[in-house]
């Protein structure tokens, strides 16, 4: 009788070293692929390129493959549990790091029915990985980069997002990554801050950066990176001229603008109260929504509508009240801003919002509240977690420090030891040599 042959896949590059592993399968039976869904593959690295149904065309029609069931999760036991195949084919390298516990488990599933593993010899001189460097290197189009942020939020329950106020910062949401318990770790896209991309142009967070120099900002940041960014456009300004705004954004591929119910002369929101700030009116703001809703023109883009009340100490129910009406004038998503440090009115703030009958995702901006933890935001249903002004906080105290030791030994060897070497910073950007 033919056996029963089961593998797991991404398959999103689909490259020899795939091809081979489904070869030799099919050499011992008939091969069901088990493909991951979009949110199994999220849960340890980047997006794939395609979707799970056009990842799924490609597999169905492979030679040697016989059907391809969805796999939901990395753990491979759920699938194998139901299936029982007589034989389960994985390339050898999965017998080392992070993937060496899921291979245990699934010897050990496969026993229960006395089910085997059968390991194909990796193909060399080819990865994922590899043509991964070299997509990235090739860079995106406005019309991929936009609906990833959208593609990231049906993906993931939580998604990361850091400040952004140059290309080279850019640079590091796009390549940084951090391995904790063996497992990739790294930020999924960019947030354009009003705060900071005013700070480094030496002008106050009050909209007196316009819109045509954020806009080239985004831009030359968008030459060097393919991950999303989300957009804070203060006020929006007036109606007529956020829908001009919107598609400016949307043409450069920016995925999400977020605007606050803040009116007159904006400023920043961790002033609170201790500055005179007017919020908008319900129906004004709603207004705005609307009319940037009206004006995109893709359905990737979106509007997120924040809500200063809490920055205001407007209180709780002025805050649900205010985000219901926003929601139901088109806002895809809330973001709720507080500067109380504890965190406590937006975790409440949460909580009720996940009574809300619409609902879309939430946005936190934990610059005040810091101690609270990814974990606790995804458990309390938050979707996006914006780190709004890191980079810029984190450089100017080295810059400042590297200065003051100049001046101070009037020569640069003091400060060497706290700088990067001009080796690396050669070898920082590609291209350079
Ligand atoms: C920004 O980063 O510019 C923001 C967030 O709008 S906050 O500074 O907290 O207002
Ligand atoms: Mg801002």
């Amino acid at each position: 009788m033919t056996k029963t042959v089961y593998v797991g896949m991404s398959a999103d590059i689909i490259h020899p070293g795939h091809i081979n592993i489904v070869n030799e399968a099919a050499k011992l039976g008939q091969v069901t692929v088990g493909l991951l869904t979009d949110a199994a593959i999220a849960s340890y690295k980047r997006l794939p390129y395609l979707h799970y149904e056009q990842r799924k065309i490609v597999v169905e029609n492979l030679a040697g493959v016989h059907n391809v069931v969805i796999q939901e999760t990395l753990d491979y036991r759920p699938n194998l549990e139901r299936l029982k195949p007589d034989i389960i084919v994985h390339g050898d390298d999965w017998k080392t790091g992070v993937q060496s516990k899921t291979r245990q488990q699934v010897i050990e599933t496969m026993a229960q029915w006395g089910g085997k593993l059968v390991e194909i010899p990796y193909t060399k001189g080819i990865s994922s990985t590899q043509l991964n460097k070299t997509f990235k290197e090739l860079g995106t189009t406005p019309d991929r980069r936009r609906n990833q942020l959208r593609r990231l939020l049906q993906a993931k329950n939580l998604v990361r997002i850091l400040e952004v106020h140059s290309p080279l910062v850019g640079l590091i949401v796009e390549n940084l990554e951090v391995k904790v318990d063996g497992k990739p770790r790294s930020f999924d896209g960019m947030w354009s801050s009003s705060l900071t991309d005013s700070t480094v142009k030496g002008k106050p967070d009050i909209e007196a950066v316009d819109i045509t120099s954020r806009t080239n900002s985004v831009n030359s940041i968008f030459e060097v990176t393919t991950k999303p960014m989300i957009f804070d456009a203060d006020t929006g300004g007036k109606i007529e001229h956020f829908e001009f705004t919107v598609r400016t954004l949307e043409r450069l591929g920016v995925s999400c603008v977020i605007i606050e119910d803040k009116t007159g002369l904006k400023k920043n929101s961790l002033f609170g109260t201790d500055v005179a700030q007017t919020q908008d009116d319900i129906d004004d703001f709603c207004a705005k929504i609307k009319a940037g809703k009206n004006a995109q023109v893709s359905d990737d883009f979106m509007i997120i509508a924040r809500c200063e009340s809490l920055i205001l100490e407007k209180g709780m129910k002025d805050a649900l009240s205010r985000t219901k009406a926003y929601l139901a004038a088109g806002a895809d998503g809330i973001m709720i801003h507080s500067r109380k440090p504890d965190g406590a009115e937006i975790m409440e703030y949460a909580k009720h919002y996940q009574d809300f009958e619409l609902k879309r995702p939430l946005v936190v901006v934990p610059s005040s509240f810091d101690k609270i933890t990814e974990d606790e935001f995804e458990k309390a249903g938050v979707n996006i977690v914006i780190y709004a002004n890191h980079m810029l906080r984190a450089a100017y105290p080295g810059m400042v420090d590297a200065a003051e030791t100049i001046l101070k030994n009037q020569r640069g060897f003091e400060v060497r030891d706290k700088c990067m070497s001009i080796k690396e910073i050669l070898n920082m950007i590609p291209g350079t040599k």
